[in-house]
């Protein structure tokens, strides 16, 4: 097989490229056919000057993700990137697309870097569960200093050119349809002077000037680091580049990298990223299915959902009809949306013109027939079948053949509201998760007859607006919810054997969840589907709604709440549940942590089994793409289903034995011929 990285010269500049689709990453080829370019430049006196490029549409987009956890094979990219800086003739990066991790550390290890200003660069390994491991946490914040390179390292999101230019990691922009040619003229301009090596550069002084930036950086980002290994260890590794010299600082940052590499959350991280990816895919779908147009989105119900939903599409600059049954609420669902423009603005995180041109393309209207023309139209309304089999029948009449008829019901059957259609083909569910324009999930649900277009367009416009779709099939709760009420069954059922509430809530935050579930029942209303006859008390949810206790809005629910939101248990709560649990003479005793754990969790792996065993989902993996992404699973543990697999299923079998709850066949069989969910 012929090399990615071929040569050419131009002049006296030798252009080394690397040609390695999809991304250029640096695999075992990729990094040979670099030192070996390096060399060859060495080697031939008129050569004067090095530019490294990539051809398709990026730089170098990292290390080979597939080749972590495997072998090494020589050369190493801290190799390679030694061997580049060491050259005594100039070597300029030239960056279009991302470059990111090991290409961002191959651009460090390059004597200068241009850039066009489209272009990204960042170190996102952190995201990987990992640190850059080949000098990136030691080049940069002698680039850049320690306090400009503790966001890139330890938060991972990339950089525009333009900032890179201004903290000093890149050092021209060029223009962008002559990255190539502007990178030549600039590395001839190099020739004959003293080249910079970065690993020789002091700019990192100011973490041992002001060492308080360290621990304010980590206060300033607790919450968003809670739980992770790979940001401490960043810090760390910033902090000593500015502390110990290039070549100890590098063996630090080896340590902490392989200690990271080894670990669980890594292989968690790397599996979500493959999981992510992989969810996007529908197994059985024709490679050229072709996606229906969106040119225009429908929206009905302009309520809490329904406008978040909009935004998303606003957003990606998708027109959008928003339909109300009344000019008030239509009025208001409006200005919410404008408030949370608004308020997005005011934190900096869109312009004032970025939010007139969403509103722009916002029509709210009370008539069904605006919406003729739509491509698409989400139905947002009431969880409540004749409802929305009523909204599909009018939408059946009013809206263009061909057009996509979407639910974004939670746990309806989609087939049979499919039957309110002349068009059960078209019909799709897309499950949002509130709030709608922040939560990162879509559950795309396919009916028993929705088109295959249908779901290449589902799947292709959840991109569009950035989220992250998994599909699941028709099944009560889809797979996220239906798990979800397992969860729930034990946690009603631990605190009536004696378990306190808040003592659940926190087994599950101390797991990595952003709340536990009655802190979730504060936040979402313990009054949703509730009958309003406080003389009818049934289960502890309708107790607390008899006495006004409707969750954080009314400033009490499961938990008293301050003025900051602050919760403290409520001893009132605490006795009506011990009413209930004396009514049905459920005998008390101390539950532990573990059992607490172990019951709350078991069953939804046993849950998501079943709905791998029906073929609700298409892979273990998509059911930890929707727990991470739609229920703030911690990703350190790669989702429920890779969560399993580490702690091992024949663990999880024989918890739920102990605990005399179910295992399904699946579960079983595989934990039984020691095999895996993924
Ligand atoms: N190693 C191996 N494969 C990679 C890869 C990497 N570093 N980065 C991306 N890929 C693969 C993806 O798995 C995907 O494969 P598929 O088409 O078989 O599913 C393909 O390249 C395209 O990636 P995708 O993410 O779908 O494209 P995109 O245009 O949306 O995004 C990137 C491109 C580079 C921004 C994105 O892939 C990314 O963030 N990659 C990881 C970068 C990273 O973390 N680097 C540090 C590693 S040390």
């Amino acid at each position: 097989m012929s090399s990615p990285i071929s040569t050419s010269r131009q002049g006296d500049i030798l252009v080394v490229t690397s040609d390695n689709p999809p991304v250029n990453a640096l695999g075992q080829r990729v990094r040979e056919g670099l030192k070996a370019a390096i060399e060859q430049a060495a080697a031939d006196d008129a050569i004067k000057a090095i530019v490294i490029r990539c051809e398709g549409r990026t730089f170098f987009a990292g290390a080979d993700i597939t080749e972590f956890g495997k072998p090494p094979q020589g050369p190493s990219l801290p190799e390679v990137c030694a061997a580049i800086e060491a050259s005594d003739k100039p070597v300029v990066a030239a960056i279009h697309g991302t470059a990111l991790g090991g290409g961002c550390e191959i651009a460090l290890a390059c004597h200068y870097r241009v850039a066009v200003p489209s272009a990204k660069l960042g170190l996102p390994e952190v995201k990987l569960g990992l640190i850059p491991g080949a000098a990136g946490t030691q080049r940069l914040p002698r680039l850049v200093g320690a306090e400009a390179a503790l966001p890139l390292v330890v938060i991972g999101n990339p950089v525009s050119a333009k900032q890179a230019q201004k903290i000093g990691l890149v050092d021209t922009l060029l223009d962008e349809a002559d990255l190539a040619g502007g990178a030549a003229t600039f590395a001839k301009s190099q020739i004959g002077k003293p080249v910079p090596r970065t690993s020789e550069m002091n700019n990192n002084r100011d973490g041992v000037a002001n060492p308080d930036i360290f621990d304010e950086f980590r206060a300033k980002n607790g919450r968003k680091l809670r739980g992770f290994d790979a940001p401490n260890a960043g810090i760390e590794a910033v902090r000593a580049a500015g502390e110990l010299s290039f070549a100890e600082g590098v063996k630090k940052e080896r340590a902490l990298f392989s200690k990271l590499m080894t670990g669980t959350q890594s292989a968690a991280m790397r599996h979500y990223f493959f999981a992510e990816r992989a969810a996007n895919k529908i197994d059985d779908l024709a490679a050229d299915t072709k996606p229906i147009p969106i040119e225009k989105v429908g929206i009905i119900g302009a309520g809490t959902m329904g406008g978040g939903i909009a935004m998303n599409f606003l957003s990606a600059g998708i027109p959008v009809n928003i339909l109300e049954m009344k000019q008030d609420a239509l009025d208001r669902g409006t200005a919410t949306i404008r408030k949370n423009y608004e308020n997005t603005a005011k934190r900096g995180r869109m312009s004032p013109e970025q939010v007139e041109s969403a509103m722009g393309l916002l029509t709210p209207t009370l008539e069904y027939g605006e919406l003729a023309e739509c491509d698409l139209v989400i139905e947002a309304v009431y969880e409540n079948m004749d409802v929305k089999k009523e909204v599909f029948r009018t939408l059946d009449e009013t809206v263009k053949q061909g057009a996509i008829l979407a639910s974004n019901t939670s746990y309806l059957d989609i087939d049979e509201i499919a039957t309110a259609t002349k068009r059960p083909g078209y019909v799709v569910g897309l499950h949002f998760f509130s709030p709608a324009n922040v939560m990162k999930l879509l559950e795309v649900v396919r009916g028993a007859n929705t088109r295959d277009d249908v779901l290449a367009t589902a799947m292709k416009l959840s991109k569009a607006i950035g989220k992250v779709a998994a599909v699941s099939g028709v099944c009560p709760g889809f797979i996220g919810n239906r798990m979800l009420s397992k969860r729930q069954e034990q946690a009603n059922q631990l605190i009536m054997e004696g378990a306190n509430y808040w003592e659940v809530d926190d087994v599950l935050l101390e797991f990595g969840f952003p709340m536990g579930p009655f802190q979730m029942g504060d936040l979402a209303g313990i009054d949703i589907g509730w009958h309003r006859d406080p003389s009818k008390v049934t289960t502890v949810r309708e107790a607390l709604c008899a006495v006004g206790r409707f969750g954080q809005k009314a400033g009490k629910g499961f938990y008293d709440y301050d003025e900051a939101r602050q919760r403290t248990p409520s001893d009132e709560v605490k006795q009506i549940i011990a009413d209930f649990a004396t009514r049905s003479g459920t005998p008390q005793r101390d539950v532990s942590k573990q059992e607490i754990e172990e019951r709350l969790l078991y069953p939804m792996v046993n849950e998501g089994a079943k709905i791998l065993e029906e073929g609700m989902a298409q892979r273990a993996s998509d059911i930890d793409v929707v727990w991470i992404n739609g229920y703030g699973w911690p990703l350190y543990t790669g989702g429920p289903m890779f969560w399993a697999d580490t702690i091992g299923l024949d663990t999880v079998v024989s918890g739920l034995e102990k605990y005399g709850l179910p295992v399904c066949d699946y579960l079983r069989s595989r934990a039984e011929a020691g095999k895996t969910f993924n």
